[in-house]
């Protein structure tokens, strides 16, 4: 057997390679690109993990080492032998940083050979994502994709050198364990030696770290996985990374300001671009009622305005009866929308009714000011123009209303903002627009459980002027809650926690909890927090979205090596899949019921 490798080791990598090199002898390893033919020359593009380089073979070569060098195809790995040459003026590629030179072959091995690829190693495929799962090693090979993973280690380098600095330890906590509860379904991993006793795989590590406030670490992170069984989407994975962190002795105000500085210092770091502080800051109130959602983009304006007042006595019964109930009526101005056809507006009325909006009012301000509008007629001279004047509506413009419910005001005008502004450009993919939602309710009515629920998790703390009324008026009640969201997205989210055994008894009872199911639980947790307990609270991050934020792409797949598809698959791997009969009957597991029991 020859050997492998000629025993010459690398000595520039291809896409380091400039005119600075000029003379020199090199020692190219990488894969070839792409090959051209040109009858008495033969050119490669070289490619490693560093870029391209365009690598000659002509009559210099010797006649052996061109043969061999016709024989090579795509995706071939060898091994370059030359010498680095100053291109021709007029043969300059400015494309590539390696453009100005080329190295001229000596030498060629053929490490490896490769099949032709099922798709192209180049940028700006429109493969079927599934294919490119299937075979991610070569998608992988792609120089967007090598990109968005070496972005991604800058990121978690550049908060591990933030954080040490800062004195935050980064401490492990254990992968095998029991729920511990985000709202999502678990994954179950089941013991061989307790039959019929099941491990949780972490949703986060919230009670961990928790603990090791009780233990006295003070400063806690870690990036860690974290494993939910949801619906997944573009920005949700079942297995995803985040950015875990917790301190003692602290109170949102502390948390939000070293938050935001870590962040701004991030994107710094990484890009170069790090964001205004402080950021801005809404409460959870304030961002449904003006932007219809808890995590608004704030790169446009398109606001919510409220006209309930002049719907109230409005001869529109749907408004009337919608301000009568309780509920909401507010609308959009979209500006100088007023162009758009009936079918446009149908599509936005679909749009809203994704969201539940039973109808979508319009109306339109024609240039000599007179309206155009379904419902103009059942609108006062006075009362049409105070709805202009709320809404600065102008000539050209359109106005756009729901009437429902709160929520669903609120969220079907909040869909519909983004999706005006997607139609109308009227988003900068340059900015980065960071901000807080503060004061979340603590908890939300479950209509289908038919009891209260945690909005961010059961361990958040109410806000302490809303103790009160916990048990009078849990829906009132606020949290110490708060997301970080950036361009429109929950980078993030946490909470300053209860750190009092018989507040959290309390909040689990709320909840449901017997408080012999709380003890089973949480038994360990409460028991913690009566040995010295501090008050301590902390905050999460999403790493995948902040990295598919900074490479802009559309989806965390993206940026993450080996991504499971919408259905919580590995194509590559094909998991999850089958195991043997000898593997479940270790477990004690009898599989007997089928899908639909
Ligand atoms: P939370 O559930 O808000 O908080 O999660 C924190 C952040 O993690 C990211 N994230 C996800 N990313 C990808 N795929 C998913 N399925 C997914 N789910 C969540 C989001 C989110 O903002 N223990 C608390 C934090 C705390 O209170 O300190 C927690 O996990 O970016
Ligand atoms: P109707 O009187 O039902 O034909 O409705 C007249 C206009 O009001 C139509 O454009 C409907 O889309 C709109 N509309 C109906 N219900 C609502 C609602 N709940 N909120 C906003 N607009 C509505």
């Amino acid at each position: 057997m020859s050997k492998v490798l000629t025993g010459r080791k690398r000595s520039h990598y291809c896409g380091l390679l400039n005119k600075e090199n000029a003379g020199q002898e090199v020692v190219l390893l990488g894969w070839v690109h792409i090959r051209r033919d040109l009858g008495g020359m033969i050119f490669f593009d070289l490619r490693d993990r560093f870029g391209i380089v365009q690598v000659v073979f002509n009559d210099q070569s010797g006649p052996e080492v061109f043969a061999r060098a016709e024989t090579v195809r795509p995706e071939f790995v060898v091994e370059v032998l030359g010498r680095v040459e100053i291109r021709p003026e007029g043969l300059i590629n400015k494309n590539i940083s390696s453009g100005e030179i080329e190295v001229a072959a000596v030498d060629l091995r053929i490490l490896n050979k490769a099949k032709t690829p099922p798709f192209y190693i180049k940028d700006g495929i429109d493969t079927d994502e599934s294919l490119r799962l299937k075979y991610r090693y070569l998608d992988l090979r792609r120089p967007e994709m090598q990109n968005n993973l070496i972005l991604r280690h800058k990121v978690t380098m550049a908060i591990r050198n933030f954080l040490d600095q800062e004195d935050f330890l980064e401490i492990e906590t254990p992968m095998l364990t029991k729920s511990t509860p985000e709202g999502a379904r678990d994954y179950l991993v089941p013991s061989r030696v307790q039959p019929g006793a099941f491990f949780a795989l972490p949703q986060s590590p919230q009670i961990f770290k928790q603990l090791l406030m009780v233990a006295g670490f003070d400063k806690y992170f870690q990036i860690v996985r974290c494993f939910r069984d949801e619906d997944l989407r573009a920005d949700r994975q079942p297995e995803f990374t985040q950015l875990d962190m917790e301190m003692s002795f602290v109170e949102v105000e502390d948390v939000l300001n070293f938050a935001e500085r870590m962040m701004s210092e991030v994107f710094r770091r990484v890009l170069g671009k790090s964001a205004p502080l402080p950021f801005p800051r809404l409460t959870y109130d304030e961002a449904m009622g003006r932007f219809g959602s808890d995590k608004p983009d704030l790169r446009f304006g398109l606001e919510l305005v409220d006209i309930a007042d002049v719907a109230a006595g409005c001869g529109f019964k749907v408004f009337a009866g919608t301000v009568e109930s309780g509920g909401w009526v507010r609308g959009i101005n979209a500006k100088a929308c007023g162009k758009y056809s009936r079918k446009e507006i149908d599509e936005l009325a679909a749009h809203a009714a994704i969201y539940g909006a039973k109808g979508l009012a319009w109306m339109i301000v024609e240039e000599g000011g007179e309206i155009r509008s379904p419902i103009a007629k059942f609108f006062s001279p006075e009362e049409i123009s105070i709805i202009f004047q709320k809404m600065g509506a102008e000539p050209g413009d359109l106005l756009l209303f729901i009437a429902a419910d709160w929520l669903t005001t609120a969220e079907s005008l909040g869909h519909l903002r983004q999706e005006i502004a997607r139609r109308e450009n009227l988003i900068d993919p340059d900015e980065l627009n960071f901000l807080w939602v503060t004061d979340f309710p603590l908890l939300e009515y479950d209509p289908e459980e038919e009891r209260w629920v945690a909005m961010h998790h059961p361990f958040t703390s109410p806000k302490d002027e809303d103790l009160l009324i916990l048990q009078s008026q849990p829906g009132q009640v606020r949290a110490k809650a708060y997301d970080m969201v950036l361009n429109g997205m929950e980078l993030g989210g946490g909470s300053i926690r209860i750190h009092r055994r018989e507040v959290q008894e309390q909040l689990f009872a709320l909840l449901g909890f017997s408080p012999e199911e709380a003890y089973s639980k949480f038994g360990f947790l409460l028991d913690a927090f009566e040995y010295g307990t501090p008050p301590h609270g902390g905050i999460a991050f999403g790493i995948d979205r902040i990295v598919m934020l900074m490479a802009r792409r559309e989806s965390i797949r993206d940026v993450i090596a080996f991504p499971k598809t919408k259905n919580a698959t590995d194509l590559m791997t094909q998991a999850p899949g089958e195991v043997a009969e000898k593997q479940l009957h270790e477990l004690c597991i009898k599989l007997d019921l089928t899908q639909d029991e």
